[in-house]
């Protein structure tokens, strides 16, 4: 699969948004090595803070069936900007620590606008485990 196929996946996940509050309906697509490909889309809430962001349901919804950080070759997101969107703060963390560290990232926006980073690039310094170690 290529990158624009991949951001194409991203952009129909975002018809599984639940987003009823922010009426942002953002979609994620994680390509594995072996093909297979998982969606996400942010899912909210009424009380707010619980709301899901895309990128972590993607994330998570790949471990679910299996698959780890070493298995995953890129990332796609989609929003409806002017601009391609990045991951909020939590989702960097996260993906600091489950996703590849130099695997591409493609943010892109539905009319058509890329912009290509990575993890280490968006999170540089994360905290990991490392600074766990006393
Ligand atoms: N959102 C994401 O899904 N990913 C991000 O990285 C930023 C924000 C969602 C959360 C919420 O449902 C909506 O976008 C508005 O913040």
């Amino acid at each position: 699969m290529d990158k624009m196929e991949l951001i194409e996946k991203a952009k129909e996940a975002r018809n599984l948004s639940y987003s009823p509050y922010s009426n942002f309906a953002v979609g994620a697509a994680i390509l594995c090595k072996d093909g297979r490909i998982f969606l996400g889309a942010n899912v909210e809430n009424a009380s707010y803070p619980l709301c899901m962001c895309a990128e972590r349901n993607a994330v998570y919804n790949a471990y679910m069936n299996g698959y780890k950080k070493d298995d995953f070759e890129a990332l796609a997101l989609c929003t409806d900007t002017d601009e391609p969107s990045s991951p909020c703060g939590a989702c960097r963390q996260v993906l600091s620590e489950l996703f590849p560290a130099k695997a591409p990232i493609y943010m892109s926006a539905v009319n058509g606008k890329i912009v290509e980073t990575t993890i280490k690039e968006l999170l540089p310094y994360a905290f990991s485990e490392e600074d766990l170690k006393k």
